[in-house]
């Protein structure tokens, strides 16, 4: 039996009542489709936690900094409702434009401090429209825990501060990134990589790694961000747009490595934008 696609809300709120008159705990895996395995991750961590889960599939136009950037992203309902209906995933919630932002909606939601700077700085507003459209989206789907990737790891924790700071009754599970063989991470950007860029692509996530364990080593975090730098550019990408060591837990800047830390990468390579980061564990000396 395939997934169950719905577009309207009142339908949806049908569908979670029943589940809950059933006692079901609902789990909600928010996507803009293209789904590949890092997506498919999430959603088996909902299905092993809850017994009913809901994927949706929305493209934010609001958390797009260009009409180009959001013309480009890939759309693909037909095979992504293909590749969730052998998991078992129960709804994929494909909202009509309407239901998520019908005239007169004049709501942001902005989160302060976790949003600004790393992709914050890059990206105007992405936030406020990734912040604003996740809450409709876990208030729609009422459910009991809502499933991210570790990849967009400020997103992760943009999307925690909010749902504490407005009491939303849900809790978000964070699951790790998902790699391919050579290291690049998953994601629905990787489509738009060259054969030539993708052979390119793995330095990113390469020098990410070797920082992050020269630095849990002992050695200097400007010096290793430097180095990680000037690899990914030799390697042939464009732009390092930023290469920042922050606390994993409340993603603050961290000069020397006193916590545990996440080593954080956005670099172009063609023109397509990849975001990376990796954890950076303390007491390896
Ligand atoms: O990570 C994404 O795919 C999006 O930012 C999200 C969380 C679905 C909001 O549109």
């Amino acid at each position: 039996m395939g997934v169950e696609i719905v577009r309207r809300l009142a339908e949806l709120r049908g569908i979670v009542a029943d589940w809950r008159g059933q006692g079901f705990r609902v789990g909600v895996v928010p996507t803009m489709g293209a789904l590949h395995e890092g997506h498919l991750s999430l959603v088996r961590a909902a299905l092993v936690k809850t017994d009913r889960v809901i994927v949706t599939l929305f493209v934010n136009p609001k958390q797009f900094n260009s009409a180009a950037d959001l013309a480009a992203y890939p759309r693909t309902e037909n095979d992504d409702a293909a590749k969730l209906a052998p998991l078992g995933a129960h709804v994929l919630y494909v909202p009509d434009g309407d239901q998520m932002y019908p005239p007169g909606f004049a709501t942001t939601v902005s989160v302060e401090g976790v949003s600004e700077g790393l992709c914050g700085a890059r990206r105007p507003g992405h936030f406020d429209g990734v912040s604003t459209v996740v809450t409709k989206l876990l208030l729609q789907t009422g459910g009991d825990f809502a499933f991210f990737g570790e990849k967009d790891f400020q997103q992760l924790h943009v999307v925690r501060r909010l749902v504490t700071d407005l009491d939303i009754p849900i809790e978000i599970v964070g699951c790790p990134t998902i790699r391919e063989a050579d290291g690049v991470a998953m994601s629905s950007r990787n489509v738009h990589l060259s054969a030539a860029e993708r052979a390119i692509a793995p330095a990113l996530a390469k020098a990410l790694f070797e920082a992050s364990d020269r630095i849990a080593k002992g050695a200097s975090v400007p010096d290793e961000i430097e180095t990680a730098r000037s690899r990914i550019l030799a390697a042939g990408y464009e732009t390092v747009e930023y290469l920042e060591l922050r606390g994993e837990d409340d993603l603050k800047p961290m000069p020397v490595l006193d916590r545990p830390g996440r080593l954080l990468a956005a670099a172009v390579l063609g023109s397509t934008r990849l975001i990376d980061n990796v954890p950076v564990s303390v007491g390896r000396r």
